[in-house]
């Protein structure tokens, strides 16, 4: 989604917000812009493009400012849709939607107000201005009790010497260090705050003189408390790597042994051994993108582990499903960023429908865990690559752990075993892997099909998934025994299968599936676990990438080769891995 920042009570207040932009330009990379409040007024750089598109704006100066990177939802990437928006004195950046835009829009050109873009954003500086009397509080008050949707602002106003922060359903946390701050999320407040709040839905900030002053939407004063900004939120740059995807690659091992002494000294596993007494009757585990497949992979073994019926739902499609009563339903919602707007909402409709959530996030302040009963850190650090790589895997083992520990009796220890194990596994295949030619063999392919059977199939998904997001090439991922049931009518010469083995009671049927992609003139590559290598199966597959078995965790082990797969093949193409077109890290818009 889109990034916002805002600074107050500092010297060059540009310079701090360009980094800051920085930072925060996994959010959104189609536009970003510069507001600065000078003596000589509001001061206002945006453009097009990347954050350093306006890196001119650092030399604006300024004791207050706000910042924003966009992920375009209304109006294309244009210097006219750039936030900043200003208009009467205010200067405006917005992360969210105003559902209610076009209506207000209507209201506000109607008594003359001219609009220079086609965003929703652009009706808050507008209704600002309108309500503002001499008062900003009033002003920001007014203006936010007629918005619908969800908004995190930034304000900047010319005759207030700092800046104005709301939120409601978007992120926003204040920090307070060498001045004030706010900002999207804790890496982009990282070497500016020591102590940071986390506002709730209907708070507003105000960055003065005097520090912060905090109320609600009806205009009473609220407190927040302040604390020290945790030392994981904070963003490492990247450490020597070309690129952040190989860095959080590399940081797997250590994703996955946080996760696991996490879920320990936060008691998850009590907390666990409690529900599992009040019984449950079914399992639901719920997220969108990489995080979909990290509830996948869990749901295949936790069928068999739990005794319940265990199933995994994309939360854009859950949340619009009508459901009967789930109470007795343990609700497990999966996301790294804990904004999701879908999945948020689903865990929402499925509390309201009297499940009890779990929500398994990386971010702890995210709006994910106020809605869940049970919050399962993942601790893969702060993931800046859009990619998701260490907190699938740190998702993968969170969601494993959970389910032993539902489970109870040996099975707790046994996974806490395990996953030591699959992290060590994990080092070896990433200083291992032959990734390399199979990534080659990608780049020059017209189409990667990846298949898997069983567990393996949510790694064939993920598989695919990740070489789509950065490198651009078309694909599928497929159960290996659907293949042949339709999509081997795609098979070619130019075409390239991926087939993940790490089940040996399936090796033999994903084998068969392969033989069937060579039979028809396709290539074929392999990712296949120890002792899952089957007669020929090397001479048949042009690539064959060995990696070590994890009985409990296949897929946690299988996403290293698949995830440098498509890391090399972006390098090799030329595309940008950490900033692939389109997307955005965290989508906070449905
Ligand atoms: C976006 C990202 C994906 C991510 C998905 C879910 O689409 O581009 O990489 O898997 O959101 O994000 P979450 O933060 O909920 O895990």
């Amino acid at each position: 989604m889109c990034g916002i920042i805002a600074c107050a009570g500092v010297r060059r207040a540009s310079e701090i917000l360009y980094k800051g932009l920085c930072d925060l330009e996994y959010r959104g990379y189609d536009s970003a812009g510069i507001s600065v409040r000078r003596e000589d007024g509001i001061v206002t750089v945006k453009r097009a493009g990347r954050v350093s598109a306006i890196e001119c704006a650092r030399r604006l100066g300024g004791d207050a400012g706000i910042g924003h990177t966009r992920w375009a939802t209304h109006g294309a990437p244009t210097d006219a849709n750039a936030h900043p928006h200003n208009f009467g004195g205010f200067s405006v950046v917005h992360n969210g939607i105003i559902e209610n835009y076009a209506q207000l829009k209507a209201e506000l050109a109607a008594r003359g107000d001219e609009f220079l873009s086609q965003t929703d954003s652009e009706v808050v500086a507008h209704l600002l201005a309108k309500y503002y009397r001499g008062d900003l509080k009033e002003a920001v008050i007014r203006t936010v009790r007629r918005l619908k949707g969800a908004f995190a602002l930034c304000i900047l106003h010319e005759e207030f010497g700092g800046f104005a922060a709301v939120k409601y359903r978007s992120p926003v946390i204040a920090g307070y260090g060498s001045g004030c701050f706010a900002a999207s999320d804790m890496p982009a407040l990282s070497g500016l705050a020591d102590r940071v709040a986390v506002l709730k839905d209907g708070q507003i900030a105000f960055a003065g003189e005097n520090g912060f002053t905090f109320c609600d939407f009806d205009g009473n004063a609220v407190s927040l408390t302040f604390s020290p900004l945790p030392p994981q939120l904070r963003s490492g740059g990247k450490a020597g790597f070309p690129h952040y995807m190989i860095k959080e690659i590399n940081e797997i091992p250590a994703a996955i042994r946080q996760t696991a002494a996490a879920f320990e000294a936060e008691g998850c596993a009590r907390a666990f051994a409690k529900l599992r007494r009040k019984k449950f009757s079914q399992v639901i585990v719920c997220g969108c993108g990489t995080a979909y497949h990290a509830a996948l992979a869990a749901a295949y073994g936790g069928e068999e582990l739990l005794g319940v019926p265990v199933r995994a739902e994309t939360a854009g499609e859950y949340r619009y499903r009508r459901r009967r009563k789930l109470s007795g339903t343990l609700f497990v919602a999966v996301s790294q960023s804990g904004e999701t707007a879908d999945t948020v909402e689903a865990a929402r409709a499925a509390k309201a429908a009297g499940a009890r959530v779990i929500a398994v996030t990386n971010v702890p302040y995210s709006a994910l865990t106020s809605v869940a009963d049970v919050v399962v850190p993942v601790r893969a650090g702060a993931e800046i690559c859009v990619a998701a790589t260490k907190s699938y895997c740190g998702q993968c083992a969170a969601l494993g752990l959970t389910f032993c520990a539902l489970a109870g009796g040996r099975h707790y220890g046994r996974a806490k075993r395990a996953l030591a194990e699959a992290a060590a596994m994990c080092a070896d295949a990433i200083s291992g892997c032959a990734a390399e030619d199979a990534a080659r063999a990608c780049a020059s392919a017209s189409a990667v099909y990846f298949i898997g059977r069983g567990a393996d199939y949510p790694s064939a998904l993920e598989g695919s998934l990740k070489l789509k997001e950065v490198s651009y090439i078309p694909g599928e991922g497929y159960p290996a025994g659907e293949l042949k049931h339709g999509p081997i009518a795609l098979i070619d010469g130019g075409t390239l299968t991926v087939a993940v083995i790490t089940d040996p009671a399936l090796a033999e049927k994903t084998a068969s599936a392969v033989e069937q992609v060579c039979a028809r003139g396709g290539r074929a590559a392999v990712v296949c676990a120890e002792g899952c290598e089957t007669a020929g199966l090397r001479g048949r597959a042009e690539y064959f990438i060995a990696i070590p078995r994890s009985e409990l965790f296949p897929a946690i082990v299988a996403a290293v080769p698949l995830q440098l797969i498509a890391y090399r093949t972006a390098v090799i193409l030329g595309r940008d891995p950490d900033k692939p077109r389109n997307l955005a890290k965290s989508v906070t818009v449905e």
